[in-house]
């Protein structure tokens, strides 16, 4: 288990733990309920899933939703800030990069 993903056990807030999953580019990634999807990104091991148009890795930066560092494409749905969405069971989510977009 990740060290950034905190067992329901040991919360100091007591949530209860209700398991999900998600795939990025087919592999699925297990996470919790109330996590985003950058957090189940975070927890799998991932540091980043996107590259800028320099080639450079992205992943979180400000992690609220301010700098777009994290988009990916959710349920084909593309350019979503991976900070702000709450990753939902069986979500399908793509990496993206700005030269596959077109963008300069
Ligand atoms: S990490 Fe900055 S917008 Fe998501």
């Amino acid at each position: 288990m990740s060290p950034r993903l905190v067992r329901a056990d040991a919360d100091a807030v007591g949530r209860r733990e209700s398991p999900l999953t998600i795939t990025v580019d087919g592999e699925p990634l297990d996470g919790v309920a109330g996590q985003t999807v950058a957090g189940v990104l975070l927890a799998s091991g991932r540091r980043s899933w996107r590259t800028g148009p320099s080639g450079s890795p992205r992943g979180v930066f400000c992690g609220i939703g301010v700098c777009f560092d994290c988009l990916v494409t959710v349920n084909e749905e593309r350019d979503v800030r991976a900070c702000r969405r709450r990753a939902q069971d069986g979500d399908a989510v793509t990496t993206q990069s700005r030269a596959e977009a077109g963008e300069r």
